[in-house]
C-alpha cells in the first residue's frame, strides 16, 4: 500500500491527490491512508496537505525504494525486489535466495556492513552514499563462460552513468568503472554451478555516488572517488538506479536472446580505460608487462608482452598505467 501511495504522489506531480480518491482506489480507510503519509512523513518524504484538496508531494525521499523505479513489464529485471535499509551484503543475501527466486531478482540495501569486493576484499558501502545491489540471473551458459557477465554488467553501467550524468565513465577492464584515474564503480561476479551446468550468477554491483572525498577510507582514497566528486555536484542515486537497471536488462535480454555480445564488446571497448595503455598483470604468480591490445569476442583481454608475445587473459588483476597511482 505504502508503494501505491508514493507511486500516486510522484504520478500526479504538483498536483494533489485527495484521501478520498486513495482510499476508494485502494479500497484502504482514510485513516489508513494517514498513517501511511504520517509514516512516509517520518521517513522523509515532505508532504503537504490541505484540507479538501489532499496531498502533494514536496520532495521524494532518498531512497532506493522500489516506488520511485519504473520496471517495464517485459523487463526481465525487478520481477522481484528486495530493499533494505541495512545488511550485511546484498551479495551474501542474494546467494543464500538465489536458488528459490526468478531470475532478474535484485536486492537492494542502502547500507552494507560487511559489503564484499573481489578477492576478498572489503567494499565500504556506507547509508544512502551509493548504489549497493546484486542481481540473480540464470543464463543458459557454460559456467566457464560466466565471466563474459562482467562485461555486460560493465557495458550497461558505463552507457547509464555517460547517459545520465556526463562524467565520462569507462571501463577498466574486467569489472571497475572510472571517472578520470580513480574507480567509482565495482562489480562482483558469482556463481554457483557444476562443470558442465551454470545454476545462477550473482552480479555484485558498487556505485559510489555522493561520498564526499572525506569520507572514501584513507586506505582507498588514492584509487577511490564517488561520481559527485568527480562532477563537483551531487547527483539522484534513483535516476542512476534507474539507468542501470534499462540499460542492463537492454543489454542481458539482446545477451540471453543470442544477439548482441558483439554489441556489448564494442562497447567495453569503445569506453575502455585500459586499451592503449601499458600494463602489469599478474597470471599464475608471474608478472606479466606489456601493452593493453584488444578485447576478443569473449572478453577476453590480449596483451602483447614486452617480448612481443600475444598473451590472453579471461580474469586478473590488472595495474593501467596512468590510473590508481600506477606511474
Ligand atoms: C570490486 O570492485 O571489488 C567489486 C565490488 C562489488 C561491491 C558490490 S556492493 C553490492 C554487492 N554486495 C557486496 O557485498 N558486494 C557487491
Amino acid at each position: 500500500m505504502r508503494k501505491n501511495i508514493i507511486r500516486e504522489l510522484i504520478n500526479s506531480k504538483d498536483n494533489f491527490v485527495s484521501g478520498q480518491f486513495i482510499s476508494e482506489k485502494y479500497n484502504i480507510t482514510r485513516a489508513g491512508v494517514s498513517k501511511i503519509i504520517k509514516k512516509l512523513r517520518e521517513d522523509g518524504y515532505q508532504i503537504e496537505s490541505i484540507t479538501n484538496k489532499g496531498y502533494r508531494l514536496l520532495m521524494k525521499s532518498d531512497t532506493l525504494e522500489m516506488a520511485y523505479l519504473d520496471f517495464d513489464e517485459s523487463w526481465i529485471l525487478g520481477k522481484e525486489y528486495f530493499y533494505f535499509d541495512k545488511i550485511d551484503s546484498t551479495s551474501i543475501y542474494a546467494k543464500k535466495i538465489a536458488a528459490d527466486q526468478p531470475e532478474g531478482t535484485i536486492i537492494i540495501s542502502e547500507k552494507q556492513t560487511n559489503g564484499k569486493g573481489r578477492l576478498g576484499r572489503s567494499w565500504d558501502s556506507e547509508y544512502k552514499s551509493g548504489i549497493w545491489m546484486s542481481i540473480i540471473l540464470k543464463p543458459n551458459i557454460l559456467p566457464s563462460e560466466a565471466s563474459i557477465m562482467t562485461q555486460v554488467a560493465a557495458a550497461a553501467i558505463v552507457n547509464a552513468l555517460n547517459k545520465t550524468c556526463d562524467c565520462d565513465a569507462k571501463i577498466k577492464w574486467p569489472n571497475d568503472i572510472v571517472c578520470g584515474d580513480k574507480k567509482i564503480c565495482g562489480i562482483l561476479t558469482e556463481m554457483s554451478g557444476e562443470i558442465d551446468h551454470l545454476n545462477y550468477v550473482v552480479l555484485g554491483i558498487g556505485v559510489n555516488v555522493n561520498q564526499k572525498q572525506e569520507e572514501i577510507s584513507q586506505e582507498i582514497s588514492f584509487k577511490a572517488t564517488s561520481i559527485s566528486q568527480y562532477l563537483g555536484r551531487d547527483i539522484s542515486r534513483d535516476v542512476v538506479l534507474q539507468a542501470i537497471l534499462a540499460e542492463l536488462d537492454y543489454f542481458y535480454r539482446k545477451f540471453i536472446s543470442g544477439k548482441c555480445l558483439n554489441e556489448i564488446i564494442e562497447i567495453c571497448k569503445y569506453n575502455s580505460a585500459t586499451l592503449g595503455k601499458n600494463v602489469k598483470v599478474i597470471k599464475d604468480n608471474e608478472i606479466i608487462e606489456g601493452k593493453a591490445m584488444d578485447i576478443d569476442s569473449m572478453g577476453q583481454l590480449i596483451i602483447q608482452d614486452n617480448h612481443d608475445k600475444e598473451i590472453k587473459i579471461i580474469s586478473g588483476e590488472v595495474s593501467v598505467r596512468g590510473l590508481y597511482g600506477y606511474i
